[in-house]
């Protein structure tokens, strides 16, 4: 086993609540019956997750809601209406179904819907939903690719479900509801100006690092293990760190001058959607090298260039 295309296998590992990797359009997920406590702990003591932090539940239509959650404001039925099979999780009232250790004892569920062709057909042959985070570590870099997850889980996985490159390449957008106004509670593979055009306004929850609202604000996550800066002047940082072995994240354009160990070009027809999808492949990259530092450029700050910059921030230590 490990890599494979086959669904019996995926789905008689889960049916006996083991864990599998599953494919989604936005990164790879960890995943297991969220109607099973047993299935639940192996996926915190796999990602070595803190209890604290709850899951996303995938299910595989909108018709299936009413099982996890209740109490749906408009603007979410809208919201599931406009984006859903896609990048968009919606915080919600919690159904009794749902085991408390899914939503670290919250009274909400983050519930939404996957665009990817193989994980739906597997979503409608299970009689329960999937409970999946990203399929890494805690703190590190999400997989794009199913080899990224053979490299952070190898034989702890026996089902690699191998859906390819991720089409999306980023994180979900989460948005709960506040007295029924939407609310953003991590930027994602949606764009806020999309969501905005189908609900309006929208608020956005500052980060606090005690008590997140979504710990995918925490401050420093998704982080190559290679110290990483982001700036708006990528000559300079070289300037002053020169002597190292550096490499170089950047949206459209190659440096000359300077030398590097190497460059990663995310889109150089400047698309930012096109940037998003290979972000992390890119990370995943450069941490491989070996490298002193990597420095990464600033996008522009709208669209998914929003998205790349608020990840860009978390990658960043110090
Ligand atoms: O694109 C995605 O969303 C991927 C794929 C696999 O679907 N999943 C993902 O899961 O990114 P994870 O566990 O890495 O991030 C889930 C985020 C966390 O920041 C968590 O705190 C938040 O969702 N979350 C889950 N339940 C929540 C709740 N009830 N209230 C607020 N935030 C919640
Ligand atoms: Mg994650």
């Amino acid at each position: 086993m490990g890599i494979t295309r086959d669904l019996s296998l995926a789905k008689e590992a889960l049916d006996r609540n083991a864990i599998i990797a599953i494919p989604t359009e936005t990164v790879y997920g960890l995943a297991g019956s969220a109607f099973s406590e047993e299935a639940i702990a192996k996926i915190f003591a796999l990602k070595k997750r803190p209890f604290y932090n709850p899951l996303i539940v995938h299910i595989h239509s909108a018709d299936y809601l009413t099982e996890v959650a209740s109490d749906l404001p408009e603007s979410a039925i809208a919201l599931a209406h406009a984006f859903w099979p896609g990048p968009l999780t919606l915080v919600l009232k919690k159904k009794a179904s749902i085991p408390d250790l899914v939503t670290a004892g919250k009274d909400t569920v983050a519930v939404r819907v996957p665009d990817h062709p193989l994980t739906l057909d597997l979503l409608k042959q299970l009689d329960y939903p999937l409970a999946a985070p990203s399929a890494n570590p805690f703190g590190s870099i999400s997989p794009t690719r199913a080899s990224h997850v053979q490299g952070y889980f190898g034989d702890d996985l026996e089902v690699i479900l191998d859906g390819g490159e991720c089409q999306r390449g980023l994180e979900s957008t989460i948005i709960g509801f506040e007295n029924g106004l939407p609310i953003v509670y991590r930027l994602g593979s949606l764009s806020i100006e999309r969501i905005q055009a189908e609900v309006g306004p929208l608020l956005s929850r500052t980060l606090d690092d005690t008590s997140p609202a979504a710990p995918g604000m925490l401050s420093r996550h998704y982080a190559p293990a290679t110290d990483t800066l982001l700036s708006d002047n990528v000559e300079q940082l070289l300037f002053s760190h020169s002597g190292k072995r550096i490499g170089l994240l950047l949206f459209q354009k190659e440096r000359h001058g300077r030398p590097v160990v190497h460059q990663e070009i995310l889109s150089p027809s400047g698309d930012l959607e096109e940037a998003a999808k290979g972000l992390y492949a890119a990370m995943h990259r450069l941490d491989e090298l070996g490298l002193d530092l990597i420095i990464a450029e600033r996008f522009p700050d709208w669209g998914l260039g929003r998205t790349i910059n608020d990840k860009l921030e978390r990658a960043t230590k110090i």
